[in-house]
């Protein structure tokens, strides 16, 4: 693999437009997979006529997962009630895509030198939907920031919210239990945790700081995306709240890892982004996983045969 990477898109506008004549979407379509049925839309994720065309004639989804920009750096900061209210556009389509027992994940942010924002509102607002809250989830990140003058930043927030009764099972850590001797009388007999345990390894609760957040240096880096979640996290959550053949939302796919996950563990996905080019890389993502089982770039690029072509036309032709 050539040595090429991007620059994070958002800060690269001139890139971001070049980028935009490999991409096979335009704003309001959709790419359907002919292989295993997953969709990808260039959408808006608040627009319910767009949304209700993404999962046309599809069943109904067992789970969503969506990561949201946060109303921090991702785009133009709105106000936080502007934001709240955009925010309840894209939970609505969501519901109306959701079984009726099914399990709703949200990535959100606190601004801690602003109150935490938008992470209390969008809680409260949450309350006045038929979503009942199940679990506050922490990645715990391990680098960070601020370290001189502050607590070093290293949360990622992960709001864990369901329908009705859905699926869930435990999941588990790759970490040994090393706490012994904590013995309970089953059946007459006292036993002790380890032998009581579904496994001999800590489960995963609600602080997971077993997944290591993306950096250059690992396989599954994607060049030019500067919000991308682990796999490790999104299959967590695939695995405990969903199962196989089931439908999987998430519209704001980014770099696809939703899409890769689903294709992982033969979920279907039905996901979308409002930029062509994060689209492109979706599905690139998921081309290039089937063709040759890589999981990102890591120190290239997913248009890096595209940009050099184009490099050594211009140059002929200059
Ligand atoms: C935080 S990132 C998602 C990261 C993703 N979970 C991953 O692992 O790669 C947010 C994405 O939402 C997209 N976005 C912003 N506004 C949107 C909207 N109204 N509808 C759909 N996508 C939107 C952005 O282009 C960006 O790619």
């Amino acid at each position: 693999m050539r040595k090429d990477p991007l620059p994070r898109l958002d800060t690269a506008p001139e890139i971001h437009q070049k980028l935009l004549e490999f991409c096979r979407l335009k704003p309001g379509e959709i790419w359907c997979d002919p292989v295993k049925g997953h969709r990808v839309g260039c959408l808006d994720a608040t627009d319910n006529q767009q949304i209700n065309r993404l999962c046309e004639d599809s069943p109904a989804a067992s789970l969503a997962i969506q990561d949201p920009p946060y109303n921090l750096v991702a785009f133009e900061t709105r106000s936080v009630e502007e934001y709240i209210e955009w925010c309840r556009r894209w939970i609505d389509n969501s519901q109306a895509h959701l079984c009726e027992n099914s399990s709703f994940y949200v990535w959100l942010g606190a601004d801690q030198n602003n109150g935490f924002q938008p992470l209390p509102e969008f809680m409260l607002m949450m309350r006045q939907t038929s979503f009942a809250s199940r679990s506050f989830i922490t990645l715990r990140n391990q680098r960070g920031y601020g370290t001189q003058k502050n607590w070093m930043s290293v949360r990622q927030e992960l709001l864990f919210y369901t329908l009705g009764n859905p699926f869930f099972t435990p999941q588990y850590t790759e970490i040994p239990k090393s706490l012994k001797g904590y013995y309970k009388e089953i059946d007459g007999t006292f036993r002790e945790n380890l032998e009581r345990g579904h496994s001999p390894n800590i489960r995963a609760g609600n602080v997971w700081f077993d997944v290591q957040q993306v950096f250059y240096r690992m396989k599954e880096n994607v060049n030019g995306c500067y919000a991308q979640k682990p796999l490790r996290a999104i299959d967590r959550i695939l695995q405990a709240s969903s199962q196989p053949g089931d439908i999987v939302l998430d519209f704001f796919a980014h770099a696809g890892t939703t899409l890769l996950a689903a294709e992982m563990s033969e979920r279907v996905c039905l996901t979308s982004d409002i930029d062509p080019v994060f689209c492109e890389i979706t599905i690139r993502r998921l081309e290039q996983w089937r063709k040759n089982k890589l999981t990102g770039w890591q120190n290239s690029n997913p248009f890096s045969d595209d940009l050099l072509s184009s490099a050594e036309t211009n140059s002929a032709e200059g």
